[in-house]
Formats: C-alpha cells, sequence, structure tokens
C-alpha cells in the first residue's frame, strides 16, 4: 500500500522547498526520481542524496514555463525510464505587485508558469498515465487558490485559484481512466523569498501566524506525508482533492490582510 518500489516519480522544483522535500519522500519509499529545477546544481545536490538510497535519477533544469521544453523532457523521460506513475507539480513563483500597477506582461507571465506551464506539465505526465492505466499527479496551488490574500498578491492568486479548477477538470476526466489528480494547497512555508519578506516586513510572520492555528509557519518536509500518501497505492479512490497543508488557516479563513489594515502599516510595500 505505501511501497514505490519499481515507480517513477518526476517532481519539478526538486532544487529545494517543497519539490526537494518531496523528491527525497518518494525515494525513501522507493521510487526513481526525475528532478527538474533550473537551479540544476541544486536538483543535481537533490539526485546525489536519492543515488545514496539506491535509486535511479535523471537531472533536467526544464523551465517549467515552456511547453516545448516540457515535451522534449518527457521524451527524454520516455527513453530512460518504463513508466511515469507520480507528477509532483511544484516549481513556480508568482510575483508581488498592487493590482492598480501589476502590468500585463507580468501577468502573462505569472500565467504562462502557474497555469500553462502546470497544465502542460499534467498533460504530458498524464498522456503516459493513461496509456499505462495508471498513475497520480499532485498538483501545488496554495492558500491562495481559494481565499485572497491581499499584500499584492493578485496575478499569484488569479493564476493558483485556476489551478484547482484545472485539477477537478482532469480528475473528473481522468479518474475512470486510473489517473488521479489531487492538489495540494499549503499556507507559508518558509523559503529563501518569504524569509527575506519576513526580514524586510517585522511584521509580516506575527501576521501569518494569526491566521495559522497551529501558530507556527510550514516546513518544506510538512509535504512528504501527504506527497507520500498521494504517490501511493495507499490514495486509490482519492482523486480531485483540495487538501490544505496549512496548520488549520482555511478552516479558520483567515488568511488575508485588508487594505485598509495595511494603510496603517507603515513598512508595507507591495514586497510584503
Ligand atoms: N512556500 C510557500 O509558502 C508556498 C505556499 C503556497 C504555495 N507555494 C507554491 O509551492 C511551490 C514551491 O514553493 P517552495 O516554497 O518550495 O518554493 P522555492 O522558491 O523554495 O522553490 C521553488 C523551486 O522551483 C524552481 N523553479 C521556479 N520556477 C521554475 C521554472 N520556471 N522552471 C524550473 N524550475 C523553477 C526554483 O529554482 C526553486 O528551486 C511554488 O509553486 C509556490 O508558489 C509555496
Amino acid at each position: 500500500m505505501w511501497s514505490l518500489h519499481g515507480k517513477v516519480a518526476v517532481v519539478s522544483g526538486a532544487a529545494q522547498g517543497l519539490g526537494r522535500a518531496t523528491a527525497l519522500a518518494v525515494a525513501e519509499a522507493g521510487a526513481d526520481v526525475v528532478l527538474i529545477d533550473r537551479n540544476e546544481e541544486g536538483a543535481q545536490a537533490t539526485a546525489q542524496r536519492i543515488e545514496a538510497f539506491g535509486r535511479k535519477t535523471l537531472v533536467s533544469n526544464c523551465n517549467v514555463s515552456d511547453p516545448q521544453a516540457i515535451e522534449d523532457l518527457f521524451r527524454t523521460i520516455d527513453g530512460q525510464f518504463a513508466s511515469i506513475d507520480f507528477l509532483g507539480n511544484i516549481a513556480g513563483d508568482g510575483c508581488l505587485a498592487r493590482p492598480e500597477d501589476l502590468s500585463i506582461d507580468d501577468l502573462h507571465r505569472v500565467l504562462q508558469n502557474l497555469v500553462v506551464g502546470r497544465f502542460a506539465m499534467c498533460q504530458q505526465a498524464g498522456r503516459r498515465m493513461l496509456k499505462q492505466g495508471h498513475g497520480s499527479i499532485m498538483n501545488i496551488g496554495s492558500l491562495a487558490s481559494s481565499t485572497a490574500l491581499g499584500r499584492g498578491h493578485i496575478a499569484y492568486s488569479m493564476a493558483m485559484g485556476a489551478v484547482i479548477q484545472m485539477t477537478r477538470e482532469l480528475s473528473t476526466e481522468w479518474a475512470y481512466r486510473g489517473v488521479r489528480v489531487n492538489c495540494v494547497t499549503p499556507a507559508q512555508v518558509v523559503n529563501p523569498s518569504l524569509q527575506a519578506r519576513m526580514a524586510d516586513d517585522p511584521l509580516l510572520e506575527g501576521r501569518f501566524l494569526k491566521g495559522i492555528p497551529a501558530n507556527r509557519l510550514g516546513q518544506p518536509d510538512d509535504i512528504r506525508g501527504i506527497a507520500l500518501l498521494l504517490a501511493a497505492d495507499a490514495s486509490a479512490w482519492i482523486t480531485g482533492a483540495i487538501i490544505p497543508l496549512d496548520g488549520g488557516n482555511m478552516a479558520m479563513n483567515a488568511g488575508g490582510t485588508p487594505g485598509h489594515q495595511l494603510e496603517r502599516v507603515q513598512s508595507f510595500s507591495p514586497k510584503s
């Protein structure tokens, strides 16, 4: 039920953070892993740790905003692995700007990355999974998939909202052919850009924690359990689920900051 021996996982964002934690978790459970990250050196470092478990790896610096590069990568995977059993669709980033200032170019860039890129990954993995009659996809959405955050997240929220609808549509179309598609929606998980924003605005961490009943920020390793569950046969009847990974934030519905409160925070800038 839990073993991933003989399975192949494709994980994007594998150089650090949630992607690295996912890649290591599925490898420890037995999977061979394709590691994708534009930070190739970082992905190589993760691959070395995985090879130490005796697993096979392939590292790619594929840009997950580029559907052609994604198609080429999956052809390379076909030549080296017998199947694709799990996709951790994780790499991505947003941009912060007030809605009235957001450039349409920046909006397109974020949508290309988080919506078109995530879809292209699902499509390439999904085609192969449908052919083999089984597979599981874990899309990463966000708290911002379902609630507004304020603080300049307009482009990111629009894109992440699309990611959960994409998940629901794909799960509806593909479930009877053996392919499951779920979406994990994290609240704030510590990563270098979050750390920089918290260093910039000393009040920010406190504002985050007010929305997290568990009273701590997430750590990348918090994704290990749910990644393993979704990759394994243990979750055979779970598809189309939007699964919060958020210390209770969604249940309390308190993640956002309305504009009138920001006006009182002197240090606010679109960066936080
Ligand atoms: N950390 C959080 O608080 C949080 C919360 C909700 C959702 N998310 C989402 O989870 C995902 C991972 O977050 P994280 O905290 O691990 O981020 P991170 O910044 O620590 O890691 C992201 C990794 O993805 C890679 N990457 C980014 N864009 C890429 C591209 N176009 N092509 C190839 N590689 C690319 C980066 O090089 C980096 O190694 C992101 O999509 C993020 O939006 C994060």
